[in-house]
């Protein structure tokens, strides 16, 4: 077994095949002029799809609600044009041997930047964070509304030939401001005194997102422990409360668990079972018996990722510890993003060993569509 072998093993997601493990993450570009994918963003995903990725999610690119994104050059995920640009987008992956899914988000009360969205922004209670407020709370309507406009768009995403659809309830953004009882004070069903029961929301968009697209079609969702607003927010602080939080969002149609940690070695409950012990996806995956997705921190050393491996260099913790969780299948997949941002081709150099190609994340790279 050559050293990154638990790499490159294939996956199975119902009828779906995944070439390897290996998935890139969904980073927002904020490059689609009036929301529109056009032909630079379509060659971006493509070189990634010729640079061995197995799974391509894409940035996030919103759903059908007024001031669903924060930034004017997000990409949309409705209206003709945006979504021809995304079939091309697809048909580009899948040329070069890929899989692509949406990432269908709604960025609630979040600011991007100084960039004030046509609509005043919207979120459980209109908060930006405890104590924060911006924009308004959601009315019952809005909120079936947003509901609505999720399924459409999981069902448009079958429709133009994307491979599997991801909901974005991570990183502080809508459906986690639904989550987290700093952002959520609501009276109503959609709030409580519990995450079950401030998942709601999530559970309620799963459902109509999997009635939209039948039993068969992937549907995955990201979630986080941490908010942009926040590094520090455990929602979960227990194995108990994660079962009691994830269990039901597999229950309503996450086939997949995408959990965002900023690195992948730290161990989730340490108190529990070590330094070393089961990640944020590990936990995931045991709790629920989903496959999980991890990311964090993968490659961002450029050579040292694998000389480190090879013992050459110095912190061999990322690479190796990498490979062991993979092996033991702690979780299924792994996302890389700012390494992909640099390195079209990370994937390649990775699996031929070619340890002198890799040169980790440059943040310039981020200035154009490398
Ligand atoms: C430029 C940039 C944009 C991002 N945009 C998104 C996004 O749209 N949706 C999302 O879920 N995560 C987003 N993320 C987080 C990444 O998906 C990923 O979880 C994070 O970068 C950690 O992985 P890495 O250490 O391999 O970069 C973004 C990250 C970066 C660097």
């Amino acid at each position: 077994m050559t050293a990154t072998e638990p790499l490159f093993r294939p996956f199975r997601l119902k009828g779906l095949e995944l070439r390897n493990r290996i998935v890139m993450a969904p980073m927002t570009r904020d490059m689609a002029p009036e929301g529109v994918p056009g032909g630079a963003n379509a060659e971006y995903y493509r070189r990634r799809a010729a640079g061995g990725v197995g799974l391509i999610l894409s940035e996030g690119t919103v759903i059908d609600r007024p001031a669903s994104r924060n930034l004017p050059n997000i990409p949309f995920f409705h209206g003709d044009k945006a979504l021809q640009g995304w079939r091309g987008v697809a048909e580009a992956v899948h040329g070069a041997g890929a899989k692509i899914g949406p990432q269908i988000w709604h960025t609630g009360s979040t600011k991007g930047g100084a960039w004030k969205p046509e609509a005043e922004v919207e979120s459980p209670s209109g908060l930006l964070a405890p104590d924060k407020p911006r924009g308004r709370a959601m009315t019952e309507e809005d909120i079936a509304d947003t509901i609505a406009a999720f399924a459409r768009a999981a069902a448009d995403a079958k429709r133009i030939g994307m491979d599997l659809v991801e909901v974005h309830g991570a990183h502080g953004y809508l459906i986690d401001q639904f989550f987290w009882q700093g952002t959520n004070l609501r009276d109503d069903r959609w709030g409580g005194a519990t995450l079950p029961e401030r998942s709601r929301f999530a559970v309620e968009v799963l459902k109509a997102v999997r009635a939209a697209v039948g039993p068969d079609f992937p549907v995955l969702l990201r979630v986080s422990q941490w908010k942009q607003q926040d590094y520090g927010v455990k929602l979960a602080a227990s194995p108990q409360e994660m079962e009691a939080w994830l269990g039901p969002l597999v229950e309503a149609g996450a086939d997949v668990l995408h959990c965002s940690q900023r690195r992948f070695w730290d161990a989730e409950f340490p108190e529990i079972d070590g330094d070393t012990g089961l990640n944020f996806a590990g936990w995931a995956k045991k709790l629920t018996g989903a496959p999980t997705i991890s990311v964090g921190s993968v490659g961002l050393g450029g050579a040292e990722f694998l000389a480190a491996f090879r013992g050459e260099g110095a912190g061999a913790a990322p690479l190796g510890q990498l490979m062991d969780r993979m092996a033991r299948d702690e979780f299924d997949l792994i996302a890389v993003g700012r390494a992909l941002i640099s390195d079209p081709d990370w994937v390649r150099h990775v699996e031929a060993g070619d340890t002198a190609a890799l040169r980790g994340f440059d943040a310039r790279d981020l200035a154009e569509l490398v």
